[in-house]
């Protein structure tokens, strides 16, 4: 299990070569900085990660029936840790995300640290050694502090938080909230309401299949049909159907 925090998608070694490779790649000195520090204290979880493991499955090279339960680790791999996830898939720099584009990158990073945050809580749930569950009570503590970090540094930037790149997005368009789904039925079409979809300048567009019509000819600067603006009565009426 240890293994998809040493060679998994949100592993130290993904974390480590993401934010160094961003790093190298950002012209921006301060944050520059920030991303090739991270990115070595990952390096030295990696380490914590790859020791821990090592540790548990070093009796693995001598202990039949524990080789029988992974043979890749135990005959192949001599008990030793390999760049490999909890699976045994092989790890890939398909798990990088970096775009060259620093807030995007920030993004990416404060998602990969919550990510690994819970993978470690995971692992804490399941283990009952106590000097292990120190050691992932630490690396899961400096994922919340690298989170912590990422976010200022974001919210540093002075950006506002939809702002991304340089071309703006279509206006009305950009504020529509299609619906979906039907709104009838028992498991799961039910259709809420929440600031995810009203209030603001939230408006619902009904049948958008009829929205998407409009799109190449008007650039969604027009009404789709069957449109309705969110307003009180609507809210009203949702929650009491969610209630
Ligand atoms: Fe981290």
């Amino acid at each position: 299990m240890l293994l998809e925090q040493f060679g998994g998608a949100n592993g130290e070694l993904a974390a480590a070569m993401q934010y160094s490779i961003q790093g190298l790649n950002c012209d921006d000195p301060e944050r520059k900085d920030l991303l090739m520090d991270i990115g070595t204290e990952e390096l030295s979880h990696l380490e914590i990660v790859g020791t821990l493991a090592r540790m548990h499955l070093k009796p693995m090279k001598a202990d039949r029936d524990s080789a029988e339960v992974d043979p890749l680790i135990a005959i192949a791999g001599g008990g030793g840790v390999g760049l490999f996830n909890s699976m045994g898939d092989a790890w890939t720099a398909d798990y990088l995300k970096i775009t060259g584009e620093l807030d995007v990158d920030l993004r990416s990073n404060i998602a990969a640290e919550a990510r690994a945050k819970i993978v470690y809580e995971r692992l804490i749930n399941f283990c009952d050694d106590p000097g292990s569950k120190d050691a992932l009570q630490f690396l899961m503590t400096r994922e919340i502090t690298h989170m912590k970090a990422f976010t200022a540094a974001l919210e540093s930037m002075g950006k506002s938080p939809f702002s991304i790149g340089e071309i703006p997005p279509t206006p009305v368009l950009v504020d529509q909230y299609f619906n979906d789904s039907s709104g009838v039925g028992d498991e799961g079409e039910t259709d809420f309401r929440g600031p995810w979809n009203e209030g603001g300048n939230w408006e619902i567009v009904e049948a958008p299949e009829q929205g998407v019509e409009n799109l190449g000819s008007s650039n969604g600067k027009d009404a789709p049909s069957k449109k309705r603006k969110t307003s009180s009565k609507d809210n009203y009426k949702s929650r009491e159907r969610a209630s």
